[in-house]
């Protein structure tokens, strides 16, 4: 069965990314979060990317009009029955992860795969939740969605061959380059990009050097496109913490132990862009 519906499950930073490249690449897609508020903020976001790219010129006007019209708003979990793709992209928590894929296992007929977008959690864990761990998949979009062009597919331990191929084929439709992965903590992005992070967080909580100077040094010397603290609050310090504490547990090398800076971050609420503060200050 080829996949012409999609559900993405949460419509925060990333699902309403994952739902913006999706809906532009033709498919229609239920844009599903708990609350009607949560979903029309991850609406007003795609029509925000979107009324840029025709300002700038990079899409015609009818063009955003067909892919809004091909985006409808969920709350109710039972309408993930009428598709043929689930992206799961809700909070990166274990429990909540494997009791969403346990209900939408009873709730989706026998051929919808079912994919996590999580970015470090096993994709194995969340399988053995369901009936059908041969059609549960990583798919590890990069924030922002729109713009990088990586996904991560993730196989987990039973995920088969046919199912990898139909998902891949579809990252590809969506104007992405996907990369295979197996199935290990942090999988390869994050278990390379979070040690960097940390590190460079440790430099700062060390005085080796300002915010400032960290972030010039990779910019500048390594050709990053953001420093490290940078993209640090860019990405979320709630979210860096809990993939290093992923790749501490499940790989269980020191190395991988979250910096105390970082930690006293997060307990501060200083959680990067998305609370106005982190390493700096937004408004
Ligand atoms: N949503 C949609 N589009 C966006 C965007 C957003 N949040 N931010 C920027 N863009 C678009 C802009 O509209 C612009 O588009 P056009 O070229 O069509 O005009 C383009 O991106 C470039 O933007 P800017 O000129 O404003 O800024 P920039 O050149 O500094 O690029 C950036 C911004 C793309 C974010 C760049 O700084 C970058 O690549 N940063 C690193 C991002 C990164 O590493 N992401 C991975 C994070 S890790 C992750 O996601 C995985 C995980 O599990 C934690």
């Amino acid at each position: 069965m080829s996949i012409h519906k999609v559900m993405v499950i949460g419509a925060g930073q990333m699902g309403s990314g994952i739902a913006q490249v999706c809906a532009m690449s033709g498919y229609e897609v239920l844009l599903h979060d708990l609350k009607e508020e949560y979903v029309e903020k991850g609406l007003g976001t795609i029509i925000k990317n979107l009324s840029r790219q025709v300002e700038k010129g990079k899409m015609a006007a009818r063009d955003k009009e067909a892919t809004l019209s091909r985006l409808t708003s969920s709350t109710d979990l039972k309408n993930a029955a009428g598709v043929d793709l689930v992206i799961e992209a809700a909070i990166e928590n274990m429990e909540i992860k494997t009791k969403l894929f346990a209900e939408l296992d009873e709730i989706t007929p026998k051929h919808v795969i079912l994919a996590s977008n999580t970015s470090s959690l096993p994709i194995t864990e969340i399988a053995a939740a369901t009936r059908r761990p041969e059609k549960v998949i990583g798919m590890h979009f990069m924030n922002p969605v729109p713009v990088m062009k990586l996904v991560e597919i993730i196989r987990g331990l039973a995920t088969t061959d046919e199912v990898y191929k139909k998902v891949e084929k579809m990252a590809e439709s969506l104007n992405k380059v996907p990369v295979e992965v197996n199935d290990f903590p942090g999988f390869v992005s994050n278990r390379i990009l979070m040690p960097m992070i940390n590190e460079a967080i440790y430099t700062l909580y060390e005085g080796v050097a300002t915010k400032e100077a960290i972030d010039d040094v990779m910019k500048l010397g390594m050709n990053h496109p953001m420093g490290p603290l940078t993209l640090a609050d860019f990405i979320g310090l709630d979210t860096c913490l809990y993939i290093m504490e992923t790749l501490h547990q499940g790989l269980g090398d020191d190395k991988y132990r979250p910096c105390p800076l970082l930690r006293k971050y997060v307990k501060a609420g200083w959680l990067g862009k998305k609370s106005g503060r982190g390493f700096y200050e937004y408004n």
